[in-house]
């Protein structure tokens, strides 16, 4: 069966992910790829429409549970109706963020425990696994600093410092528990630098 390759960029506010999900996409197009690139929370019509309500600042409270059953719920959309389709057709998948933000944002972030995420996880996702992940990790002070520069913040970016640092240490856990997948990438260096070590992994698969 032809089967492309799935790969995630993870890490925290403005450390480079979007930047870099372009140069990625340019490096697979010039090697002959097909390319799907797409998000999380989103990716679908609906799955966009969720993530506007996770994201909005205004109204009504959001329980912590109701968070991250949205964001499942959004996952469960994308992976039916776009990420699997494509990888089955032989497309490589590239999405700014997927389960593991899940793990560091509602695991580490809200203090979710890791096993009821394991359990969605494993109910929506089945098998489904990213081949490649790219963690940009760098200091939150630096990813704030890069962030700032744009729009007004969203309700994760507006959280805490600590928040932050919760988020961080969980992404870093889960690079430790899961090394094959998991690649760390260093977003302090310069961004030439970054994108050497980037095209260094994908040419690993
Ligand atoms: N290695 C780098 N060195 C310097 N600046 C960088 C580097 N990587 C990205 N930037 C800049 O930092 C800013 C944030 O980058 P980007 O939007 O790609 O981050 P992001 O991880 O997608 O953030 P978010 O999680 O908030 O979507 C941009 O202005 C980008 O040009
Ligand atoms: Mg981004």
């Amino acid at each position: 069966m032809k089967q492309g390759k799935f790969i995630t960029l993870e890490g925290g506010e403005g450390l480079g992910k979007t930047t870099n999900l372009a140069f990625i996409q340019h490096f697979l197009i010039e090697q002959g790829r097909e390319v799907v690139v797409t998000r999380e929370p989103g990716g679908t019509v609906l799955a966009e429409k969720l993530r506007a309500l996770l994201l909005e600042t205004q109204g009504e409270l959001i329980s912590d549970k109701t968070e991250l059953l949205l964001l499942f719920a959004a996952r469960a959309q994308h992976i039916h109706n776009v990420i699997q389709p494509a990888l089955t057709r032989g497309a490589w998948v590239l999405s700014d963020r997927f389960t593991d933000a899940t793990y560091a944002y509602q695991g580490g972030g809200r203090g979710i425990d890791v096993a009821t995420i394991a359990w969605l996880e494993q109910f929506v996702q089945a098998s489904l696994q990213p081949d490649l992940t790219l963690l940009f990790d760098a200091p939150v002070e630096l990813g704030m600093q890069r962030a700032k520069k744009r729009a007004a913040l969203d309700r994760f970016e507006s959280e805490q410092q600590a928040f932050f640092r919760h988020v961080r240490a969980a992404y870093l856990e889960r690079a430790q528990q899961q090394s094959e997948r998991i690649k760390l990438i260093d977003a302090s260096q310069s961004l030439a630098a970054v994108q050497l070590r980037i095209q260094q992994w994908l040419e690993t698969l």
